[in-house]
């Protein structure tokens, strides 16, 4: 499968059979993202949470591309209200879709919608597709229950926020890992704005030194997996 990481929370896993599935599809207010919203495709959209910068585009694509939403049952609800294909999920729970499986993980973080209109749960990801699974933690704070997630799912590819101030610094993001021991970590959620200014070298320097590889994905470039 192939990672193209937008900046910010932003992904798009590309299937081997080429179903695109997009991660917090926050663009065309992002200072960062190389792509406008009109341009990328979705079958499926994966959203941690209701925060303007994880909701991002989600509409506008959805509608467009007739996209499956999946996340939280809350923000599921509000979405579905809003004429969107919704499958709603909560923390802990796995479901087998086409393209592989989702299980829902818990994120130390609060979630509501830009229009204050819907308050759920924050949530992270487990993806798991062709016997690999990708941990995307959403917004999070550091949590020791990681252990169990990494012991529980043999995580290839953990997406780790790393820019503070909202979320986890480099310090908490490298601890996460070794909680969570994947193969290898990507930094996300940093420079999108100067309160998330963070050197992914030096989190790279840390975890490397602990025995994960890293990979700094430049906004807009696709690695394989
Ligand atoms: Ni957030
Ligand atoms: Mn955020």
């Amino acid at each position: 499968m192939k990672l193209r990481y937008f900046s910010h929370s932003a992904f798009q896993i590309t299937c081997d059979d080429g179903v695109k599935i997009l991660i917090d599809p926050f663009f065309n207010n992002n200072p960062t993202s190389p792509v406008r919203a009109e341009d990328v495709e979705a079958d499926y959209i994966l959203i941690s949470h209701g925060h303007w910068d994880h909701l991002g585009d989600t509409l506008s694509i959805a509608q467009r591309c007739n996209a499956l939403c999946i996340c939280e049952n809350e923000l599921g609800q509000y979405l579905s209200a809003k004429g969107l294909n919704v499958h709603r999920m909560h923390i802990g729970g796995a479901f087998k879709f086409d393209f592989g499986r989702i299980k829902l993980t818990q994120a130390l973080h609060s979630s509501v919608t830009p229009d204050n209109v819907c308050h759920g749960t924050p949530t992270g990801f487990v993806i798991t597709i062709n016997g690999k699974s990708l941990y995307h933690t959403g917004d999070t704070g550091l949590f020791s229950d990681m252990k169990l997630i990494g012991q529980l799912n043999k995580i290839h590819t953990m997406l780790v926020p790393i820019g503070d101030n909202f979320t986890m610094g480099i310090d908490d993001a490298a601890m996460a890992c070794d909680f969570v021991r994947p193969v290898q970590a990507i930094p996300m959620h940093y420079n999108t704005f100067d309160v998330i200014r963070a050197n992914p070298e030096a989190f790279c320097t840390k975890i490397t030194a602990n025995g994960i590889e890293c990979k700094i994905i430049n906004f807009g470039d696709q690695i394989s997996i």
